[in-house]
Parts: C-alpha cells; structure tokens; sequence
C-alpha cells in the first residue's frame, strides 16, 4: 500500500538521492545508515513548507477560505508529533481535519492509485479537478513525511515508520483520516484513474481507496462513478475495464447501488501521457481517434478530431522553429 500522495515519482527518486548525499561520508562507505524505520525522516523545514502551502492555498488558490487561520491548523495538526511514532491514530487528526476542511465542488472529485505523475498533471493545480492533494488538507501534507523520536522528544529526521513498520504511523493515519473526509464530502460525477500497466493490479483490494474511500462514498449525493484505466504508452496492458482486479471494483460498485462507467485510456489523459511520447505508434493521431470512437458518439470523435489535427500541426511546426 503507497501512500497516498500526488508527489511524482521521479520527485521521490530525486528526494532519496539528495538524502543519500546529505548523508556524513563514513557512513556512505559502511553501506548507508542503519536507519530504524523504512520510511523516510521527517521533512525538513516541514512547519515553515505545511504554513506556506496553507497560506497559498487559502489565499492565492481559493480566496473563498481566506478566514482559515493556518496557526490554528498548524498547531491542530502538530499534536502528533508529540506522540510515539507508531501510536498516531487518523482520529488524533480530527481537530485539525475540523479547522482545515472546505467543501468540494461538485463532479471535481478524483481519486486514484498508482499514478502520481498523471494525476498531478491532470488534475492541473485545483483547476481541472481536485484530488485530495488538491484539497487544503491533504496539500498541507502532500510530498511530506513526519513522525517523532521513538524515545525522545524532537522529531525523527533519519527514518519514519511506514505501514511495514507499524500500522499507526503518523503519515498513513493522515491519509486514511483525509482520504475519510475527502469521500464523505464528495458529490456528483465521480472520477477513478486506475494504473492498468500495474504489475499488481488496477486496482489494490486493500489500499486508500478501497479502504478509507469506497466505504465513506455517500450514495445519495453521488450521481455515478467514471473509472479511467489507464496504461503506460507502450504498455504493458496488464488490466482493463472488465478483467481482473477492475472486474472486483465494478462488482463492489454495482453491489452497493451505484451507476458507473469503465473506460480505457480515457483520451484526454491519454494525450497528456502523449506529451512525452510523441513519437510512439500508440501517440499516433489515427489510433487516438480510435480510442475516441469507442467511448463516445460519432458526431463528437469527428468534432474532437478536427480541433486536435490543426492544434498538434501548430505545435509541430512551433517546435520546428
Ligand atoms: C489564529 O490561531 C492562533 C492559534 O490558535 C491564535 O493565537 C490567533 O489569535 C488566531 N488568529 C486569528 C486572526 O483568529
Ligand atoms: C468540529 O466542529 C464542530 C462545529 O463545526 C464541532 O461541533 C465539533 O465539536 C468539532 N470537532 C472537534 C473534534 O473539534
Ligand atoms: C503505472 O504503473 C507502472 C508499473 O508499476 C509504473 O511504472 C508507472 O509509472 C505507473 N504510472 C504512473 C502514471 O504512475
Ligand atoms: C526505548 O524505550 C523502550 C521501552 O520504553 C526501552 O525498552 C528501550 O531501552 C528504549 N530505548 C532507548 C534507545 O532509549
């Protein structure tokens, strides 16, 4: 189970790296430190990055939350890092939940697993939808670790404990008390991007999603579900619509009385994952097209078809220049 995060992964790969060279020279030599837990230290400069990212958000992002007060949610918040690493439970984030929540709009909802990178470049910084990282509680956390000493007072910097160590853990129980909220709150349309090219499958049985979202849906404010599965450009395709760990999810949603919909590499995103494979065969225009046809009327792949060509023309003799 990943934890829930819109960080790219490259950003984390990067992130290990820089610790990895923060690191005293003897210690790189003796093979790397002999950190206590598998997760990575608490965050540096994590209150200053936690205010500012409230105070952008509730400023700058959405004015309409301009009366948080992020002291206040900051110092809800932070109780946690008073306790024992492995005792942090999602309800000890229950007041800070209480002074940071706002509602969310309508048919914006998306909720995902394993696809970090495309989800942040959809969702386009709150303004195409709002994944929980996109929600003033959940982006305050977003990329970010955090977890006391074992025996100590003082914040843990080397290593956190994640959910191998112990379930308890600060950061997860974060997630799984914002993922709670994000699920009860959201209404209309809602939008799944599933990870089709997942050796493990689409869809994790047990994961945020299906633990800590799915069963927090409120079926009266939810007008159906659109799940997106999405693969690598390339592959492999390892589940689809229908197959495998997808079939499951579909089975759990017509079970608990809800109307959705199953669509592969929904076309859309499948052109942002086109932006960094332009020359692949599966990128070409006609294959697009293609994929259009299959989910939607005719009248629209035509119309939607004849506004990418000249686009793509434009841009392909922009960067001919
Ligand atoms: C914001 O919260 C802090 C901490 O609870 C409090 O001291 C401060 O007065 C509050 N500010 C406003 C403007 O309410
Ligand atoms: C959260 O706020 C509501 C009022 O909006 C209040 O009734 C409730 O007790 C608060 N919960 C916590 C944990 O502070
Ligand atoms: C989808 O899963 C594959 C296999 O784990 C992974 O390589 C790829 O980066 C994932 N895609 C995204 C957008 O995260
Ligand atoms: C940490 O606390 C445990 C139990 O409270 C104790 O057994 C252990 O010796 C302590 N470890 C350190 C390094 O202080």
């Amino acid at each position: 189970m990943a934890v829930q995060e819109c960080a790219p992964s490259w950003l984390q790969l990067l992130r290990r790296l820089r610790r990895l060279l923060l690191l005293p020279l003897p210690l790189l030599a003796a093979g790397g430190a002999r950190a206590r837990w598998s997760g990575e230290g608490t965050s540096l400069h994590l209150q200053s990055i936690f205010l500012g990212r409230c105070a952008e958000y509730s400023t700058l992002l959405n004015p309409e939350l301009r009366d948080k007060n992020c002291t206040a949610i900051w110092e809800a918040f932070k109780v946690v890092l008073d306790k024992d690493p492995c005792s942090v439970l999602p309800s000890d984030y229950d007041l800070f939940i209480n002074l940071s929540r706002h509602s969310i709009p309508r048919d914006k909802s998306l909720f995902w697993e394993n696809n970090h990178l495309l989800v942040t470049s959809y969702a386009e910084n709150t303004h195409r939808l709002m994944p929980v990282c996109d929600i003033l509680y959940g982006r305050v956390g977003d990329f970010l670790s955090w977890c006391r000493q074992k025996n100590a007072s003082g914040l843990d910097y080397q290593s956190c404990p994640t959910s191998e160590d112990c379930e308890n853990n600060a950061v997860d129980s974060f997630w799984k008390r914002t993922s709670m909220q994000y699920a009860t709150e959201s209404s209309g349309v809602i939008h799944v991007m599933l990870n089709g090219s997942e050796p493990k499958g689409a869809y994790p049985v047990k994961g945020f999603f299906a633990d800590f979202e799915i069963p927090y849906f409120q079926k009266d404010k939810i007008t159906r579900i659109e799940i997106w599965v999405m693969h690598e450009i390339g592959g492999p395709n390892v589940e689809s619509c229908g197959e495998g760990t997808v079939k499951i999810l579909e089975a759990r949603l017509t079970e608990m009385g809800f109307q959705y919909s199953c669509v592969n590499d929904y076309l859309p995103v499948k052109l942002l994952q086109c932006v960094d494979h332009s020359t692949h065969p599966d990128c070409a225009l006609n294959s697009a097209a293609v994929s259009t046809q299959r989910e939607a009327p005719l009248y629209y792949a035509k119309q939607s078809v004849s506004h990418i060509i000249p686009l793509l023309l434009a841009l392909a003799s922009a960067t001919q220049m």
